[in-house]
């Protein structure tokens, strides 16, 4: 089977997305830049021909409808496989699906995976670009490239921005890449939560961050605020108590009202209304919730794009 794809001669990588921190701040604005040029409404035929394959083990609703959307505004072809009612339950490894959907003609695959590192696994063997679309407690580079997108629709620039992280960042991939995204375009990072969701060793994960128990101290004068989701599905093991958490870190109109007047009120979704943000600051003036996840399809279609060699 490994001969089908080239696993040997290992050029991967080209063309894959596999984490925003190994990416320059250069890499990372051209990507924004090509963003900015598509149009999801406009039908394109940049992509006709190529088969995107799209491979979830884990739930999603956002980027698997983003990454399909982008890829079909671009003439790609799309298919689904999800790990429930495929031959992943049968026992089929991560290598031996890939290579299948490789061998089957899928031009790119775009993988969101429960283990960190199975995209870069899934690179290092393949001769076609991976996505990752989310990777365990890893990586979420393109939420990361959508919410700078949507940042820099109402903000000059991210550099010198006073951005506020709350909630459970330790086991957040999309707070990881954020993190690595903001402080390579120069925004001054402050994270909070409690310590079993933010441990100490959090502020060695880049420049420009600083931690903080204090949900008021870490809002005010912030120009971004990220909220979190409470990963319930991660908090096995942890002695967190749900009413603790709602009480010294929930984000609420009072709280929110520390922050700068124009401050954007950013959560990568899903939200759960009642836990990390009451209901009324999900749908406060200063959300752009719902614009991050419209951001999406702009920017997977420049990923795809990339991936698949068709930027000038
Ligand atoms: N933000 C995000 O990754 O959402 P989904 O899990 O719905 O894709």
């Amino acid at each position: 089977m490994q001969s089908l794809v080239q696993s040997k001669n290992r050029r991967a990588h080209r063309g894959s997305l596999l984490a925003i921190e190994p990416m320059s701040a250069i890499d990372i604005k051209s990507l924004l830049q090509l963003a900015r040029k598509m149009n999801p409404l406009k039908p394109s035929a940049r992509l006709r021909g190529k088969r995107v394959l799209l491979l979830f083990y884990e739930p999603s609703t956002r980027t698997r409808t983003s990454f399909e959307i982008a890829a079909q505004a671009l003439g790609a072809s799309t298919t689904l496989v999800l790990s429930s009612g495929s031959s992943v339950e049968k026992g089929e490894s991560l290598l031996d699906t890939a290579y299948t959907l490789r061998a089957v003609g899928s031009d790119a695959i775009v993988v969101r995976h429960p283990h960190s590192g199975a995209p870069q696994l899934m690179a290092d063997h393949l001769d076609i670009p991976v996505i990752n679309a989310g990777d365990g407690m890893h990586e979420h580079p393109t939420q990361a490239l959508l919410d700078a997108y949507t940042i820099l629709e109402h903000k000059k620039k991210i550099a010198g921005l006073e951005v506020t992280v709350v909630g459970d960042i330790y086991h957040s991939r999309v707070a990881r890449s954020a993190i690595h995204l903001l402080s390579k375009l120069g925004a001054q990072i402050t994270l909070c939560g409690p310590p079993e969701l933010l441990p100490e060793v959090s502020a060695t994960l880049a420049e420009n961050l600083r931690i903080t128990r204090s949900c008021e101290e870490a809002l005010r004068g912030a120009d971004v605020v990220m909220v979190l989701r409470m990963q319930r599905e991660r908090l096995a093991g942890l002695k967190i108590s749900l009413p603790d958490y709602i009480a010294r870190y929930q984000m609420t109109l009072g709280r929110l009202r520390l922050a700068k007047p124009d401050v954007l009120l950013m959560h990568p979704g899903p939200i759960i209304r009642g836990l990390e943000l009451t209901w009324e600051v999900a749908d406060c003036a200063q959300s752009v919730i719902v614009e991050e996840v419209k951001n999406g399809v702009p920017v997977r279609m420049a990923v795809l794009a990339q991936a698949l060699g068709t930027v000038n």
